[in-house]
């Protein structure tokens, strides 16, 4: 039988490079798109070619595609040539702050990247599966809504109803996204739009925290990643609002990646879901701090900057509850503490190495 062929945008990041891993494992001949430009969004702390080095090192059927995935006619030359089963776009300029000083790349790459996927997707592979990897930011500043209580380490909800998170119910429009949300959520109805309009196979994925050891943390995007770089390398970490008591659910990125699996296997067409480290992998910053201070033994420098980020979330937790109702074998099974033990190995192995 001959082997399927996954089309995987954003190769080189945190999703793209598990998903990788993980098809090329089970035997598909992978194709990934990725021009590194991580690196120019966020300077060489987001540089992603170690990654890239690494998974010409770990896998049998890998080829690397060096494709901008604004540039229609490279995207065009390579769906002619290739007829894929599967297509996960995790290419993107994904931090919300950086999008301010970038509007038009940022919407470029978000939304017009995205719709050039689905055109070619539709024209050239009209059967396969297409995942894309949207944001909790589509919400915009709408989560913030619902009432909170503060407690000692973090903010909380204050209603039981509320006590699982946010769920796919919570509006998108009427509230303040940050350019980033709004190029996210233009790429998110677009794909909703190719599975409803044109009965494609396509999943919209609204992450949270999603996170593990590939990722090039940077102060902009990457949140466990980023602390736990400062903490390693001794540097000093800025809190923005909120008292430091934000609460983030966090996700690894193998559990992501089962997540797509199990749609891939029994897709539907352009359904949407939210997919983070739910309940049990929430945490706010001070309670973040406070695990690594004990998993590293040393004490973590930071300081507080009264101003939060722009349409920043204070508590957010996805609520899984759709997704796991319709995928049943899915299910969160990184806890948050491996997490962070496996980020801290890693980094440490790459500061050692003098890798990003
Ligand atoms: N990491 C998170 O916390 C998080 C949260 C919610 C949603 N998401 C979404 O998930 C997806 C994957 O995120 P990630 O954390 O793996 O990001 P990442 O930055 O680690 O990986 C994205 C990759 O895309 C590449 N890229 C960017 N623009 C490109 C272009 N024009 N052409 C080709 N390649 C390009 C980058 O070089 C990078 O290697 C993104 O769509 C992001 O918005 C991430």
């Amino acid at each position: 039988m001959p082997s399927k062929r996954l089309l995987v945008t954003g190769s080189s990041g945190l999703i793209g490079s598990e998903a990788v891993v993980h098809f090329d494992g089970q035997g598909y001949e992978v194709h990934g798109v990725d021009n590194n430009m991580r690196r120019i969004f966020f300077g060489d702390l987001g540089d992603t070619s170690w990654n890239l080095d690494r998974l010409r090192k770990v896998t049998q059927n890998f080829s690397h595609h060096d494709v901008d995935i604004r540039d229609r006619s490279a995207l065009e030359t390579l769906f002619r040539s290739y007829r894929f089963d599967l297509i996960i776009h995790c290419a993107a300029q994904p931090s919300h702050d950086k999008a301010r000083d970038i509007p038009i790349l940022d919407f470029e790459v978000n939304a017009l990247g995205t719709v050039n996927l689905l055109e070619a997707t539709r024209i050239y592979s009209p059967d396969a599966v297409f995942i894309l990897l949207s944001t909790n930011k589509v919400y915009g500043d709408a989560p913030n809504e619902v009432p909170l209580e503060e407690q000692e380490t973090r903010w909380e909800y204050a209603r039981m109803e509320d006590y699982n998170g946010i769920s796919e119910g919570c509006r998108i429009d009427r509230t303040m996204h940050s350019l980033f949300g709004a190029s996210k959520a233009a790429a998110d109805l677009m794909a909703q739009e190719y599975g409803r309009y044109f009965g494609m196979k396509v999943c919209i994925f609204r992450g949270g925290c999603l996170t593990g050891p590939s990722h090039s943390g940077v102060e902009l995007h990457g949140f466990l990643s980023y602390l736990v770089k400062v903490a390693i390398s001794g540097g000093t970490y800025r809190v923005f609002g909120y008292k430091g008591k934000q609460v983030r659910d966090n996700i690894h990125s193998y559990d992501v990646v089962r997540a797509i699996e199990e749609f891939a296997a029994r897709p539907c067409c352009g359904e949407v879901y939210n997919l983070g480290g739910g309940r049990q992998n929430s945490v706010s910053i001070l309670e973040a701090i406070a695990k690594i201070e004990q998993l590293t033994g040393r004490e973590f420098k930071w300081k507080y900057v009264e101003e939060n980020r722009k349409g920043d979330h204070i508590c957010y937790i996805s609520n899984l509850a759709k997704f796991m109702s319709h995928y049943p074998n899915w299910k969160i099974s990184i806890g948050l503490d491996e997490i962070l033990r496996q980020i801290i190995t890693d980094q440490t192995q790459r500061l050692h190495q003098g890798d990003h």
